[in-house]
């Protein structure tokens, strides 16, 4: 296998389609973490701004917005199909920012090209997170940053894993999630990716916990919470009346959340700092 294969395949089939079909309800959910980055941004001049794992663009849009003409932000991504659609928006909106498809972990960047660089959910996925962060690294000039959001724990985390825990009984062979793996949980461990990034050169270290007030409609469940993750791969391999049960027994755990037609829960992240 080559390096981040599986995800390279997985960001490019299934999940791409997910975050395409669903770009304008992900972007309303996740609102509130591009508004915190953006201000993150703002807080020091900014020139040359790298978007990791932008996916459709959002976070690479609201910061070229933010600055305007005076600073030049690309957005770089593994997946042709997101990034597409990032490409459509920026042309859409006007917007001066360049989309780039490339793996941040191999990407041959330019020495010192940014001064800023950032990742919303987009620096989780790395095969091997010392080689990526060392070459973000050196893709960033001396004294630039890093600001970067990913996920805490599941423990933090319940809403996120609410249909494979109601559907677990129901599906004995869906594996269960892991954190310290490459996904969606892959750098919450903050004493282990402090670690990581202190191993790839960065300095001044920080991980503030940031909690995030997040909701989508409540008609997005099924799609969005239940046929797609584990819960939608242990799915593709059951009979109908099992699927049934699992889809009937994951919306019902997500009642608590549910709010009229809006689901309601906490994002809770990390905003990892650290200096190049
Ligand atoms: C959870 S999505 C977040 C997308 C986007 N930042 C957002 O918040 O809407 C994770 C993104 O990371 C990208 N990704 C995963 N591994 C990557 C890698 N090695 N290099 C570049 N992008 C990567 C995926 O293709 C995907 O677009």
């Amino acid at each position: 296998m080559t390096i981040n294969e599986a995800q390279a395949r997985f960001w490019n089939g299934p999940a791409a389609e997910g975050w395409v079909k669903g770009q304008a309800m992900l972007d309303g959910m996740f609102a509130p973490v591009a508004e915190r980055i953006v201000e993150t941004v703002t807080e020091a001049p900014a020139r040359n701004v790298l978007d990791v794992g932008c996916g459709t663009g959002a976070t690479t849009l609201a910061i070229s917005r933010a600055l305007g003409d005076s600073a030049a932000c690309t957005g770089l991504d593994i997946s042709e199909p997101m990034l597409a659609l990032a490409r459509a928006r920026a042309k859409d909106a006007g917007a001066t920012a360049q989309f780039i498809r490339a793996d941040a972990q191999t990407h041959a960047f330019a020495p010192g090209q940014y001064d800023t660089i950032v990742s919303r959910f987009g620096i989780m996925f790395f095969d091997d997170p010392v080689a990526a962060f060392s070459n973000l690294r050196r893709a960033c000039a001396a004294g630039g940053r890093l600001r970067c959001i990913a996920w805490r724990s599941m423990a933090d985390n319940p809403f996120m894993t609410t249909a494979e825990r109601a559907a677990a009984p129901l599906l004995p062979d869906m594996p269960a999630r892991e954190e310290d793996v490459p996904g969606q949980f892959g750098l919450a461990d903050a004493d282990r990716t402090r670690r990581i990034l202190a191993d790839s050169g960065w300095t001044g270290i920080a991980f503030v916990p940031v909690d995030f007030a997040c909701t989508m409609p409540a008609a997005a469940i099924d799609g969005f919470l239940i046929q797609r993750g584990p819960v939608g791969a242990a799915l593709q391999d059951v009979d109908d009346a099992t699927r049934a049960r699992v889809i009937e027994t994951a919306r019902a755990a997500f009642a608590p959340y549910v709010h009229g037609d809006e689901v309601r829960f906490n994002a809770a992240c990390w905003m990892i700092r650290a200096q190049a």
